[in-house]
């Protein structure tokens, strides 16, 4: 059973995408994976009480608890363990995790190791990219899903979606409508990619 372990630190929405994708399209049987655990680097991100109530295991990771990204990193890469399986490879799944990783732990996981992001990569990576949208014009926004390399929101992309972007959007609106196709590319990318790995 490949086992995928999906971090996050807020509402978890694409995480319950995800979870609810892999009930519907019965993964297990037909992908031989399961969602295995949600871990959060915060304790009170709602999606763990999500994930709680569908019996999957969740684990709390406070990165203010760690003197240094590396130790923080080293102690999420154990957490993982625990969840890797003999000669089964871990799918490490990003879905709204806050967190800048180091590039040990992303060359731990490099081609299990995914993100998702809500622009147009190349276009946008980092903070506040709905905002950054609006303010330079574009007419359309979206969202990539991509492979996880050392650099901040780059990384082979594995799957995009686009929406327009409308006279008088806001951030929030224009993020709205971007979350959207996040829960709908999010899960086919990876079922995707429990197909290749
Ligand atoms: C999503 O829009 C996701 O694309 C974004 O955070 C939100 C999390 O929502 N991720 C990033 O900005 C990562 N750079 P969720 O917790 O409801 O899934």
């Amino acid at each position: 059973m490949k086992n995928i372990v999906i971090l996050i630190s807020g509402g978890g929405s694409n995480m319950q995408a995800i979870v609810k994708a892999a009930q519907r399209d019965a993964w297990q049987e037909k992908l031989g994976a399961r969602v295995a655990a949600v871990i959060s680097n915060k304790a009170d991100a709602k999606g763990l009480i999500f994930a709680r109530e569908q019996g999957i295991a969740t684990q709390v990771l406070d990165h203010k608890a760690f003197a240094s990204r590396e130790a923080f990193d080293a102690a999420m890469a154990e957490l993982i363990e625990r969840f890797e399986q003999p000669g089964e490879p871990v799918l490490v799944v990003l879905a709204g995790f806050m967190r800048i990783l180091t590039p040990a732990f992303v060359n731990c996981y490099a081609g299990r190791l995914v993100n998702i992001h809500p622009s147009l990569l190349p276009a946008f990576p980092g903070l506040h990219t709905h905002q950054r949208a609006i303010d330079a014009g574009c007419k359309f926004a979206g969202v990539t899903v991509h492979q996880v390399t050392a650099e901040l929101d780059h990384g082979p992309i594995l799957a995009q979606a686009v929406v327009p972007i409308l006279k008088g959007d806001t951030p929030e609106v224009l993020a709205a409508r971007v979350l959207t196709q996040e829960h709908l590319i999010y899960p086919r990318a990876i079922a995707g990619l429990l197909q290749k790995i």
